[in-house]
């Protein structure tokens, strides 16, 4: 990149540096010392900055230029096959106690992992540019906001977090000369050392990277270090490894919660307006919920989008539960979205989008499994290989992604970048589940539907490397991004019901994916999932109805308003909605297994909810 202002080259001098926090230049001046840069950028997030660094990428092959009728201002990065997905066996939570990272986290002394990443990271950016890019997760200056600065040495980093976060030079002013930030490391870990014999510095790959990885984090001091990938929530730490595993830490010491919800509007016919948190596992549709389109019959509804991913959530003066989106752009899983399945994401990824891991069609556009019925005769896979649809594989990873920033998006809602937030006034939990789990229930009480987020279980998915369709335990959908013991974790979510003054939401929870014997789904999901939604609206608002049973309430086939899908069979409602009493005696038992995990910090609330869901499942027969 052409040498701007703020680049400075070893040795250091920060006399021109756009800030002068003695904190952040002497971090940056350690970082530099241990990784050996050649150069040192502060990004300041301008369109200048990064159509420079876009080109240098092109120029590199890490990215495409996809064809600019089609797409405009678009690119295309394939990632080495080796670096897809988050990697949840090298993501490490150090605190100084093991007890207080918990079950739910690998853990290592501070020290021990100090002595461990030192010598990885000494001289891990030589012949590269360290990137220092300062972000604000939320509204920069909104009370609910905080500042990280990320030092990476990938420009891919620099261009995604762009899109992600805001980023760059107004971030300075808000930090002023003491603010506090995250200390966000990351290395792709690929050194460009010179040949010894010839000096020369090898040619560098289109997607460096390295075989060893660590995502690893200091919540006690506001720390990540990351090292050897280049992909998603590995890289991007203002998303995962910040808003999450740290913001968890930092809300339960401070008294909020950093979810991993969606937030979204819904607006009836006659103006009412609630807004919804909804949490569930990686790649199980959050985006598509978040943008939901309701059916045609549904007219005058809206739903309206403020965030797909993250919530950061805490009760305001009033008691309502304020949220607040901490990024400002998607990084979405690419297959599978369609005008059918999501038309807002399309038109949002019309134009300025970074792809990763998508398929290259011949006219220099993209495609995913699920982005058209038929797929086109050829393409270019997402491993650069030719490809047909008689090939037998995937054409994009099924872990692909679109980066894109929120504003382009057609439902976005008026208040996303409300530096107050938003209203919660209903929580979801919903997981990936053939069987067992209604359609939608709701939680009899705060506790109640504490612990049905406690007990959530789905079927894994490609966000994270590893095997995927299992059905493991995915408490609220944080296991893995809550950053301390998840029985504190439960205790911290009971915790509000104690301030009197707090109005808390209604907690329901839904599953779209139940099967039928034929191992088909038997809810159209999507747009239809506003039958849901709308259900949830009219309790919110102390008028719906619903039969109750041991998980809670549920509507029947008459509760829900099938306007426009009048053809449902009343007995498919039927067994979606059931509660099998013997098969939840057997899910309780595996309920309790799964919290004794946690020890002495279970809260006993937990455990008697456990005790009360057993005697209801035995009724329930
Ligand atoms: C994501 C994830 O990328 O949950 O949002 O993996
Ligand atoms: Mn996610």
């Amino acid at each position: 990149m052409a040498q701007s202002l703020f680049t400075a080259v070893l040795p250091m001098d920060f006399s021109k540096a756009p800030t002068a926090h003695q904190e952040v230049l002497s971090w940056i001046s350690d970082v530099a010392t241990l990784c050996e840069p050649k150069a040192i950028h502060f990004c300041d997030g301008s369109e200048t900055e990064e159509l420079e660094l876009i080109e240098m990428m092109v120029r590199q092959g890490t990215l495409k230029k996809l064809n600019p009728e089609k797409r405009p201002g678009s690119y295309l990065a394939w990632s080495d096959p080796k670096d897809v997905a988050r990697v949840e066996d090298r993501t490490f939570v150090c605190t100084e106690n093991e007890v207080d990272a918990g079950p739910n986290n690998n853990w290592m002394s501070p020290d021990a992992m100090a002595e461990t990443l030192r010598p990885l990271f000494r001289g891990s950016m030589s012949g590269r540019t360290m990137y220092v890019i300062p972000f604000s997760m939320g509204p920069i200056g909104s009370p609910l906001a905080k500042i990280g600065i990320e030092i990476s040495d990938s420009p891919y980093v620099v261009v995604n977090m762009r899109r992600m976060t805001r980023m760059g030079a107004a971030v300075w002013d808000q930090l002023g000369l003491e603010g506090e930030f995250v200390k966000a490391l990351h290395t792709v870990g690929a050194p460009r050392r010179p040949d010894p014999l010839t000096g020369e510095i090898p040619a560098d790959k289109s997607w460096p990277c390295n075989s060893e990885k660590y995502i690893v984090h200091y919540p006690e001091r506001n720390e990540i270090w990351s090292f050897g990938s280049g992909y998603g929530g590995n890289a991007l730490l203002g998303k995962k490894c910040f808003a999450l595993r740290l913001a968890s830490m930092m809300g339960k010491k401070q008294g909020w919660l950093a979810e991993h919800m969606l937030i979204l509007g819904v607006e009836s016919p006659r103006g009412e307006k609630i807004y919804v948190g909804a949490a569930f596992p990686s790649a199980c549709g959050k985006t598509n919920f978040a943008m939901l389109v309701p059916p045609k019959a549904f007219d005058g509804w809206k739903v309206t989008t403020v965030g797909d991913d993250i919530a950061w959530i805490k009760p305001g003066a009033d008691g309502k539960f304020y949220a607040i989106n901490p990024e400002s752009g998607f990084f979405g899983v690419a297959p599978g979205t369609s005008l059918q399945t999501n038309p807002n994401a399309v038109k949002t990824i019309s134009k300025n989008v970074i792809f990763t891991n998508v398929a290259l069609t011949d006219d220099g556009d993209v495609w995913w499994e699920g982005l058209s019925k038929t797929p086109p005769e050829k393409l270019t896979d997402w491993q650069g290989q030719e490809w047909t649809p008689q090939s037998g594989r995937p054409a994009a990873h099924p872990n692909a992604r679109f980066t894109v920033a929120i504003e382009q998006c057609p439902s976005l809602d008026e208040k996303w970048n409300a530096p107050e937030g938003v209203p919660l006034s209903a929580l979801i939990f919903g997981g990936r589940r053939a069987g067992l789990v209604p359609l939608v229930y709701e939680a009899d009480s705060w506790a109640s539907g504490i612990y049905s987020g406690a007990t959530l279980a789905s079927e894994t998915t490609a966000a994270a490397a590893g095997a995927t369709g299992i059905v493991r335990r995915d408490p609220m959908a944080m296991l893995p991004f809550c950053g301390y013991n998840m029985g504190d974790y439960f205790a911290h979510w009971l915790s509000f019901a104690e301030n009197t003054n707090n109005k808390l939401p209604k907690i329901f929870g839904v599953n779209w994916f139940r099967k039928d014997d034929d191992g088909k789904f038997m809810w159209p999901g999507f747009g239809d999932n506003m039958r849901v939604l709308k259900w949830i609206f009219e309790r919110v608002q102390g008028r719906g109805h619903g039969a109750h049973n041991a998980l809670g309430t549920t509507p029947t086939y008459d509760d829900l308003d099938w306007s426009g899908l009048e053809s449902f069979p009343r007995a498919a409602f039927e067994t979606l909605t059931k509660i099998d009493g013997p098969a939840w005696i057997e899910e309780t038992k595996s309920h309790r297994e799964a919290l004794a995990k946690f020890g002495d910090r279970i809260p006993t609330a937990m455990l008697a909810c456990n005790e009360q869901l057993m005697i209801r499942s035995h009724q329930q027969v």
